[in-house]
């Protein structure tokens, strides 16, 4: 069921939403070459830690990690290890967290030095698809207009949408209704009311979109080898469009 938020409610998310933007911002000023995924986690556990709030995605169903640290063909859910980053890399970092009661959730994928033409161009049009999905957005809307703003973005830049994984509701959970996919039909889905809070989540692949998931869980793979990217930002619905929580 979605339940969209009280004023009072959204008040309370405004702050894990700030700490999301504040250490993805933080991540942005500190990752470059030689860092292990581990080392950007450290960093990501420490500052949300110094916040006084809680890394969300740490033990989250048996996740070991305050942060999903995703490197080229990883799509989504990479966890944090000895490897290194390397010049030329785009490493996409998602977090989230817990604190008043609340979760906040972000993602944005950085280029690693200089990177090529193509992935540079990835990670843009993957930002870009944010954007472009929310534009015009409303209270009142059906949702898969976001949806289908994304997937037109992404295909016309000859990048597709992947198909297993979606934004969602966000609230005193993480994951909450509804599923916010990146690929559907203008004119569909459900209406959404004023107040509702939502994650909306391009993950854009520069090859085809299917994915597969190593053994050890988690980690999301391009089954094609091509890279990916992923950025996401948690925005209320408003009367007269969307309020980011974490810009
Ligand atoms: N932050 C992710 C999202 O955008 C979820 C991370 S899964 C976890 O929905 F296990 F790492 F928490
Ligand atoms: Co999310």
């Amino acid at each position: 069921m979605i339940r969209p938020k009280t004023e009072s409610e959204i008040e309370l998310m405004r702050e894990p939403c700030r700490i999301v933007k504040e250490c993805l911002a933080y991540v942005g000023e500190h990752i470059g070459a030689g860092m292990t995924t581990k080392e950007v986690d450290d960093l990501v556990y420490r500052f949300i830690k110094a916040e006084g709030a809680e890394p969300s995605c740490l033990g989250y169903c048996g996740y070991p990690a305050s942060a999903c640290v995703s490197v080229n063909e990883v799509v989504v859910h990479g966890i944090p290890d000895g490897r290194v980053l390397e010049e030329g890399d785009i490493v996409s970092v998602d977090l989230c967290a817990y604190k008043n009661g609340f979760h906040g959730d972000g993602a944005r994928t950085f280029r690693i030095g200089k990177v090529s033409a193509e992935n540079d161009k990835l990670v843009r049009v993957t930002e870009e698809c944010f954007f472009k999905g929310i534009e015009g957005f409303k209270a009142g809307m059906p949702l898969y207009n976001i949806s289908y703003q994304v997937q037109q973005h992404a295909e016309r830049n000859g990048f597709s949408v992947i198909r297993s994984y979606t934004g969602h509701g966000i609230g005193h959970e993480m994951h909450e209704d509804p599923s916010v996919p990146n690929f559907g039909r203008r004119g569909t889905g459900p209406r959404i009311e004023a107040g509702t809070v939502i994650c909306v989540e391009p993950m854009i692949a520069a090859g085809g979109w299917r994915v597969k998931v190593l053994d050890d869980g988690w980690t999301s793979v391009m089954t094609d080898g091509k890279c990916a990217a992923h950025y996401e930002n948690t925005l209320v619905v408003r009367e007269d469009g969307v309020e980011i929580l974490t810009l």
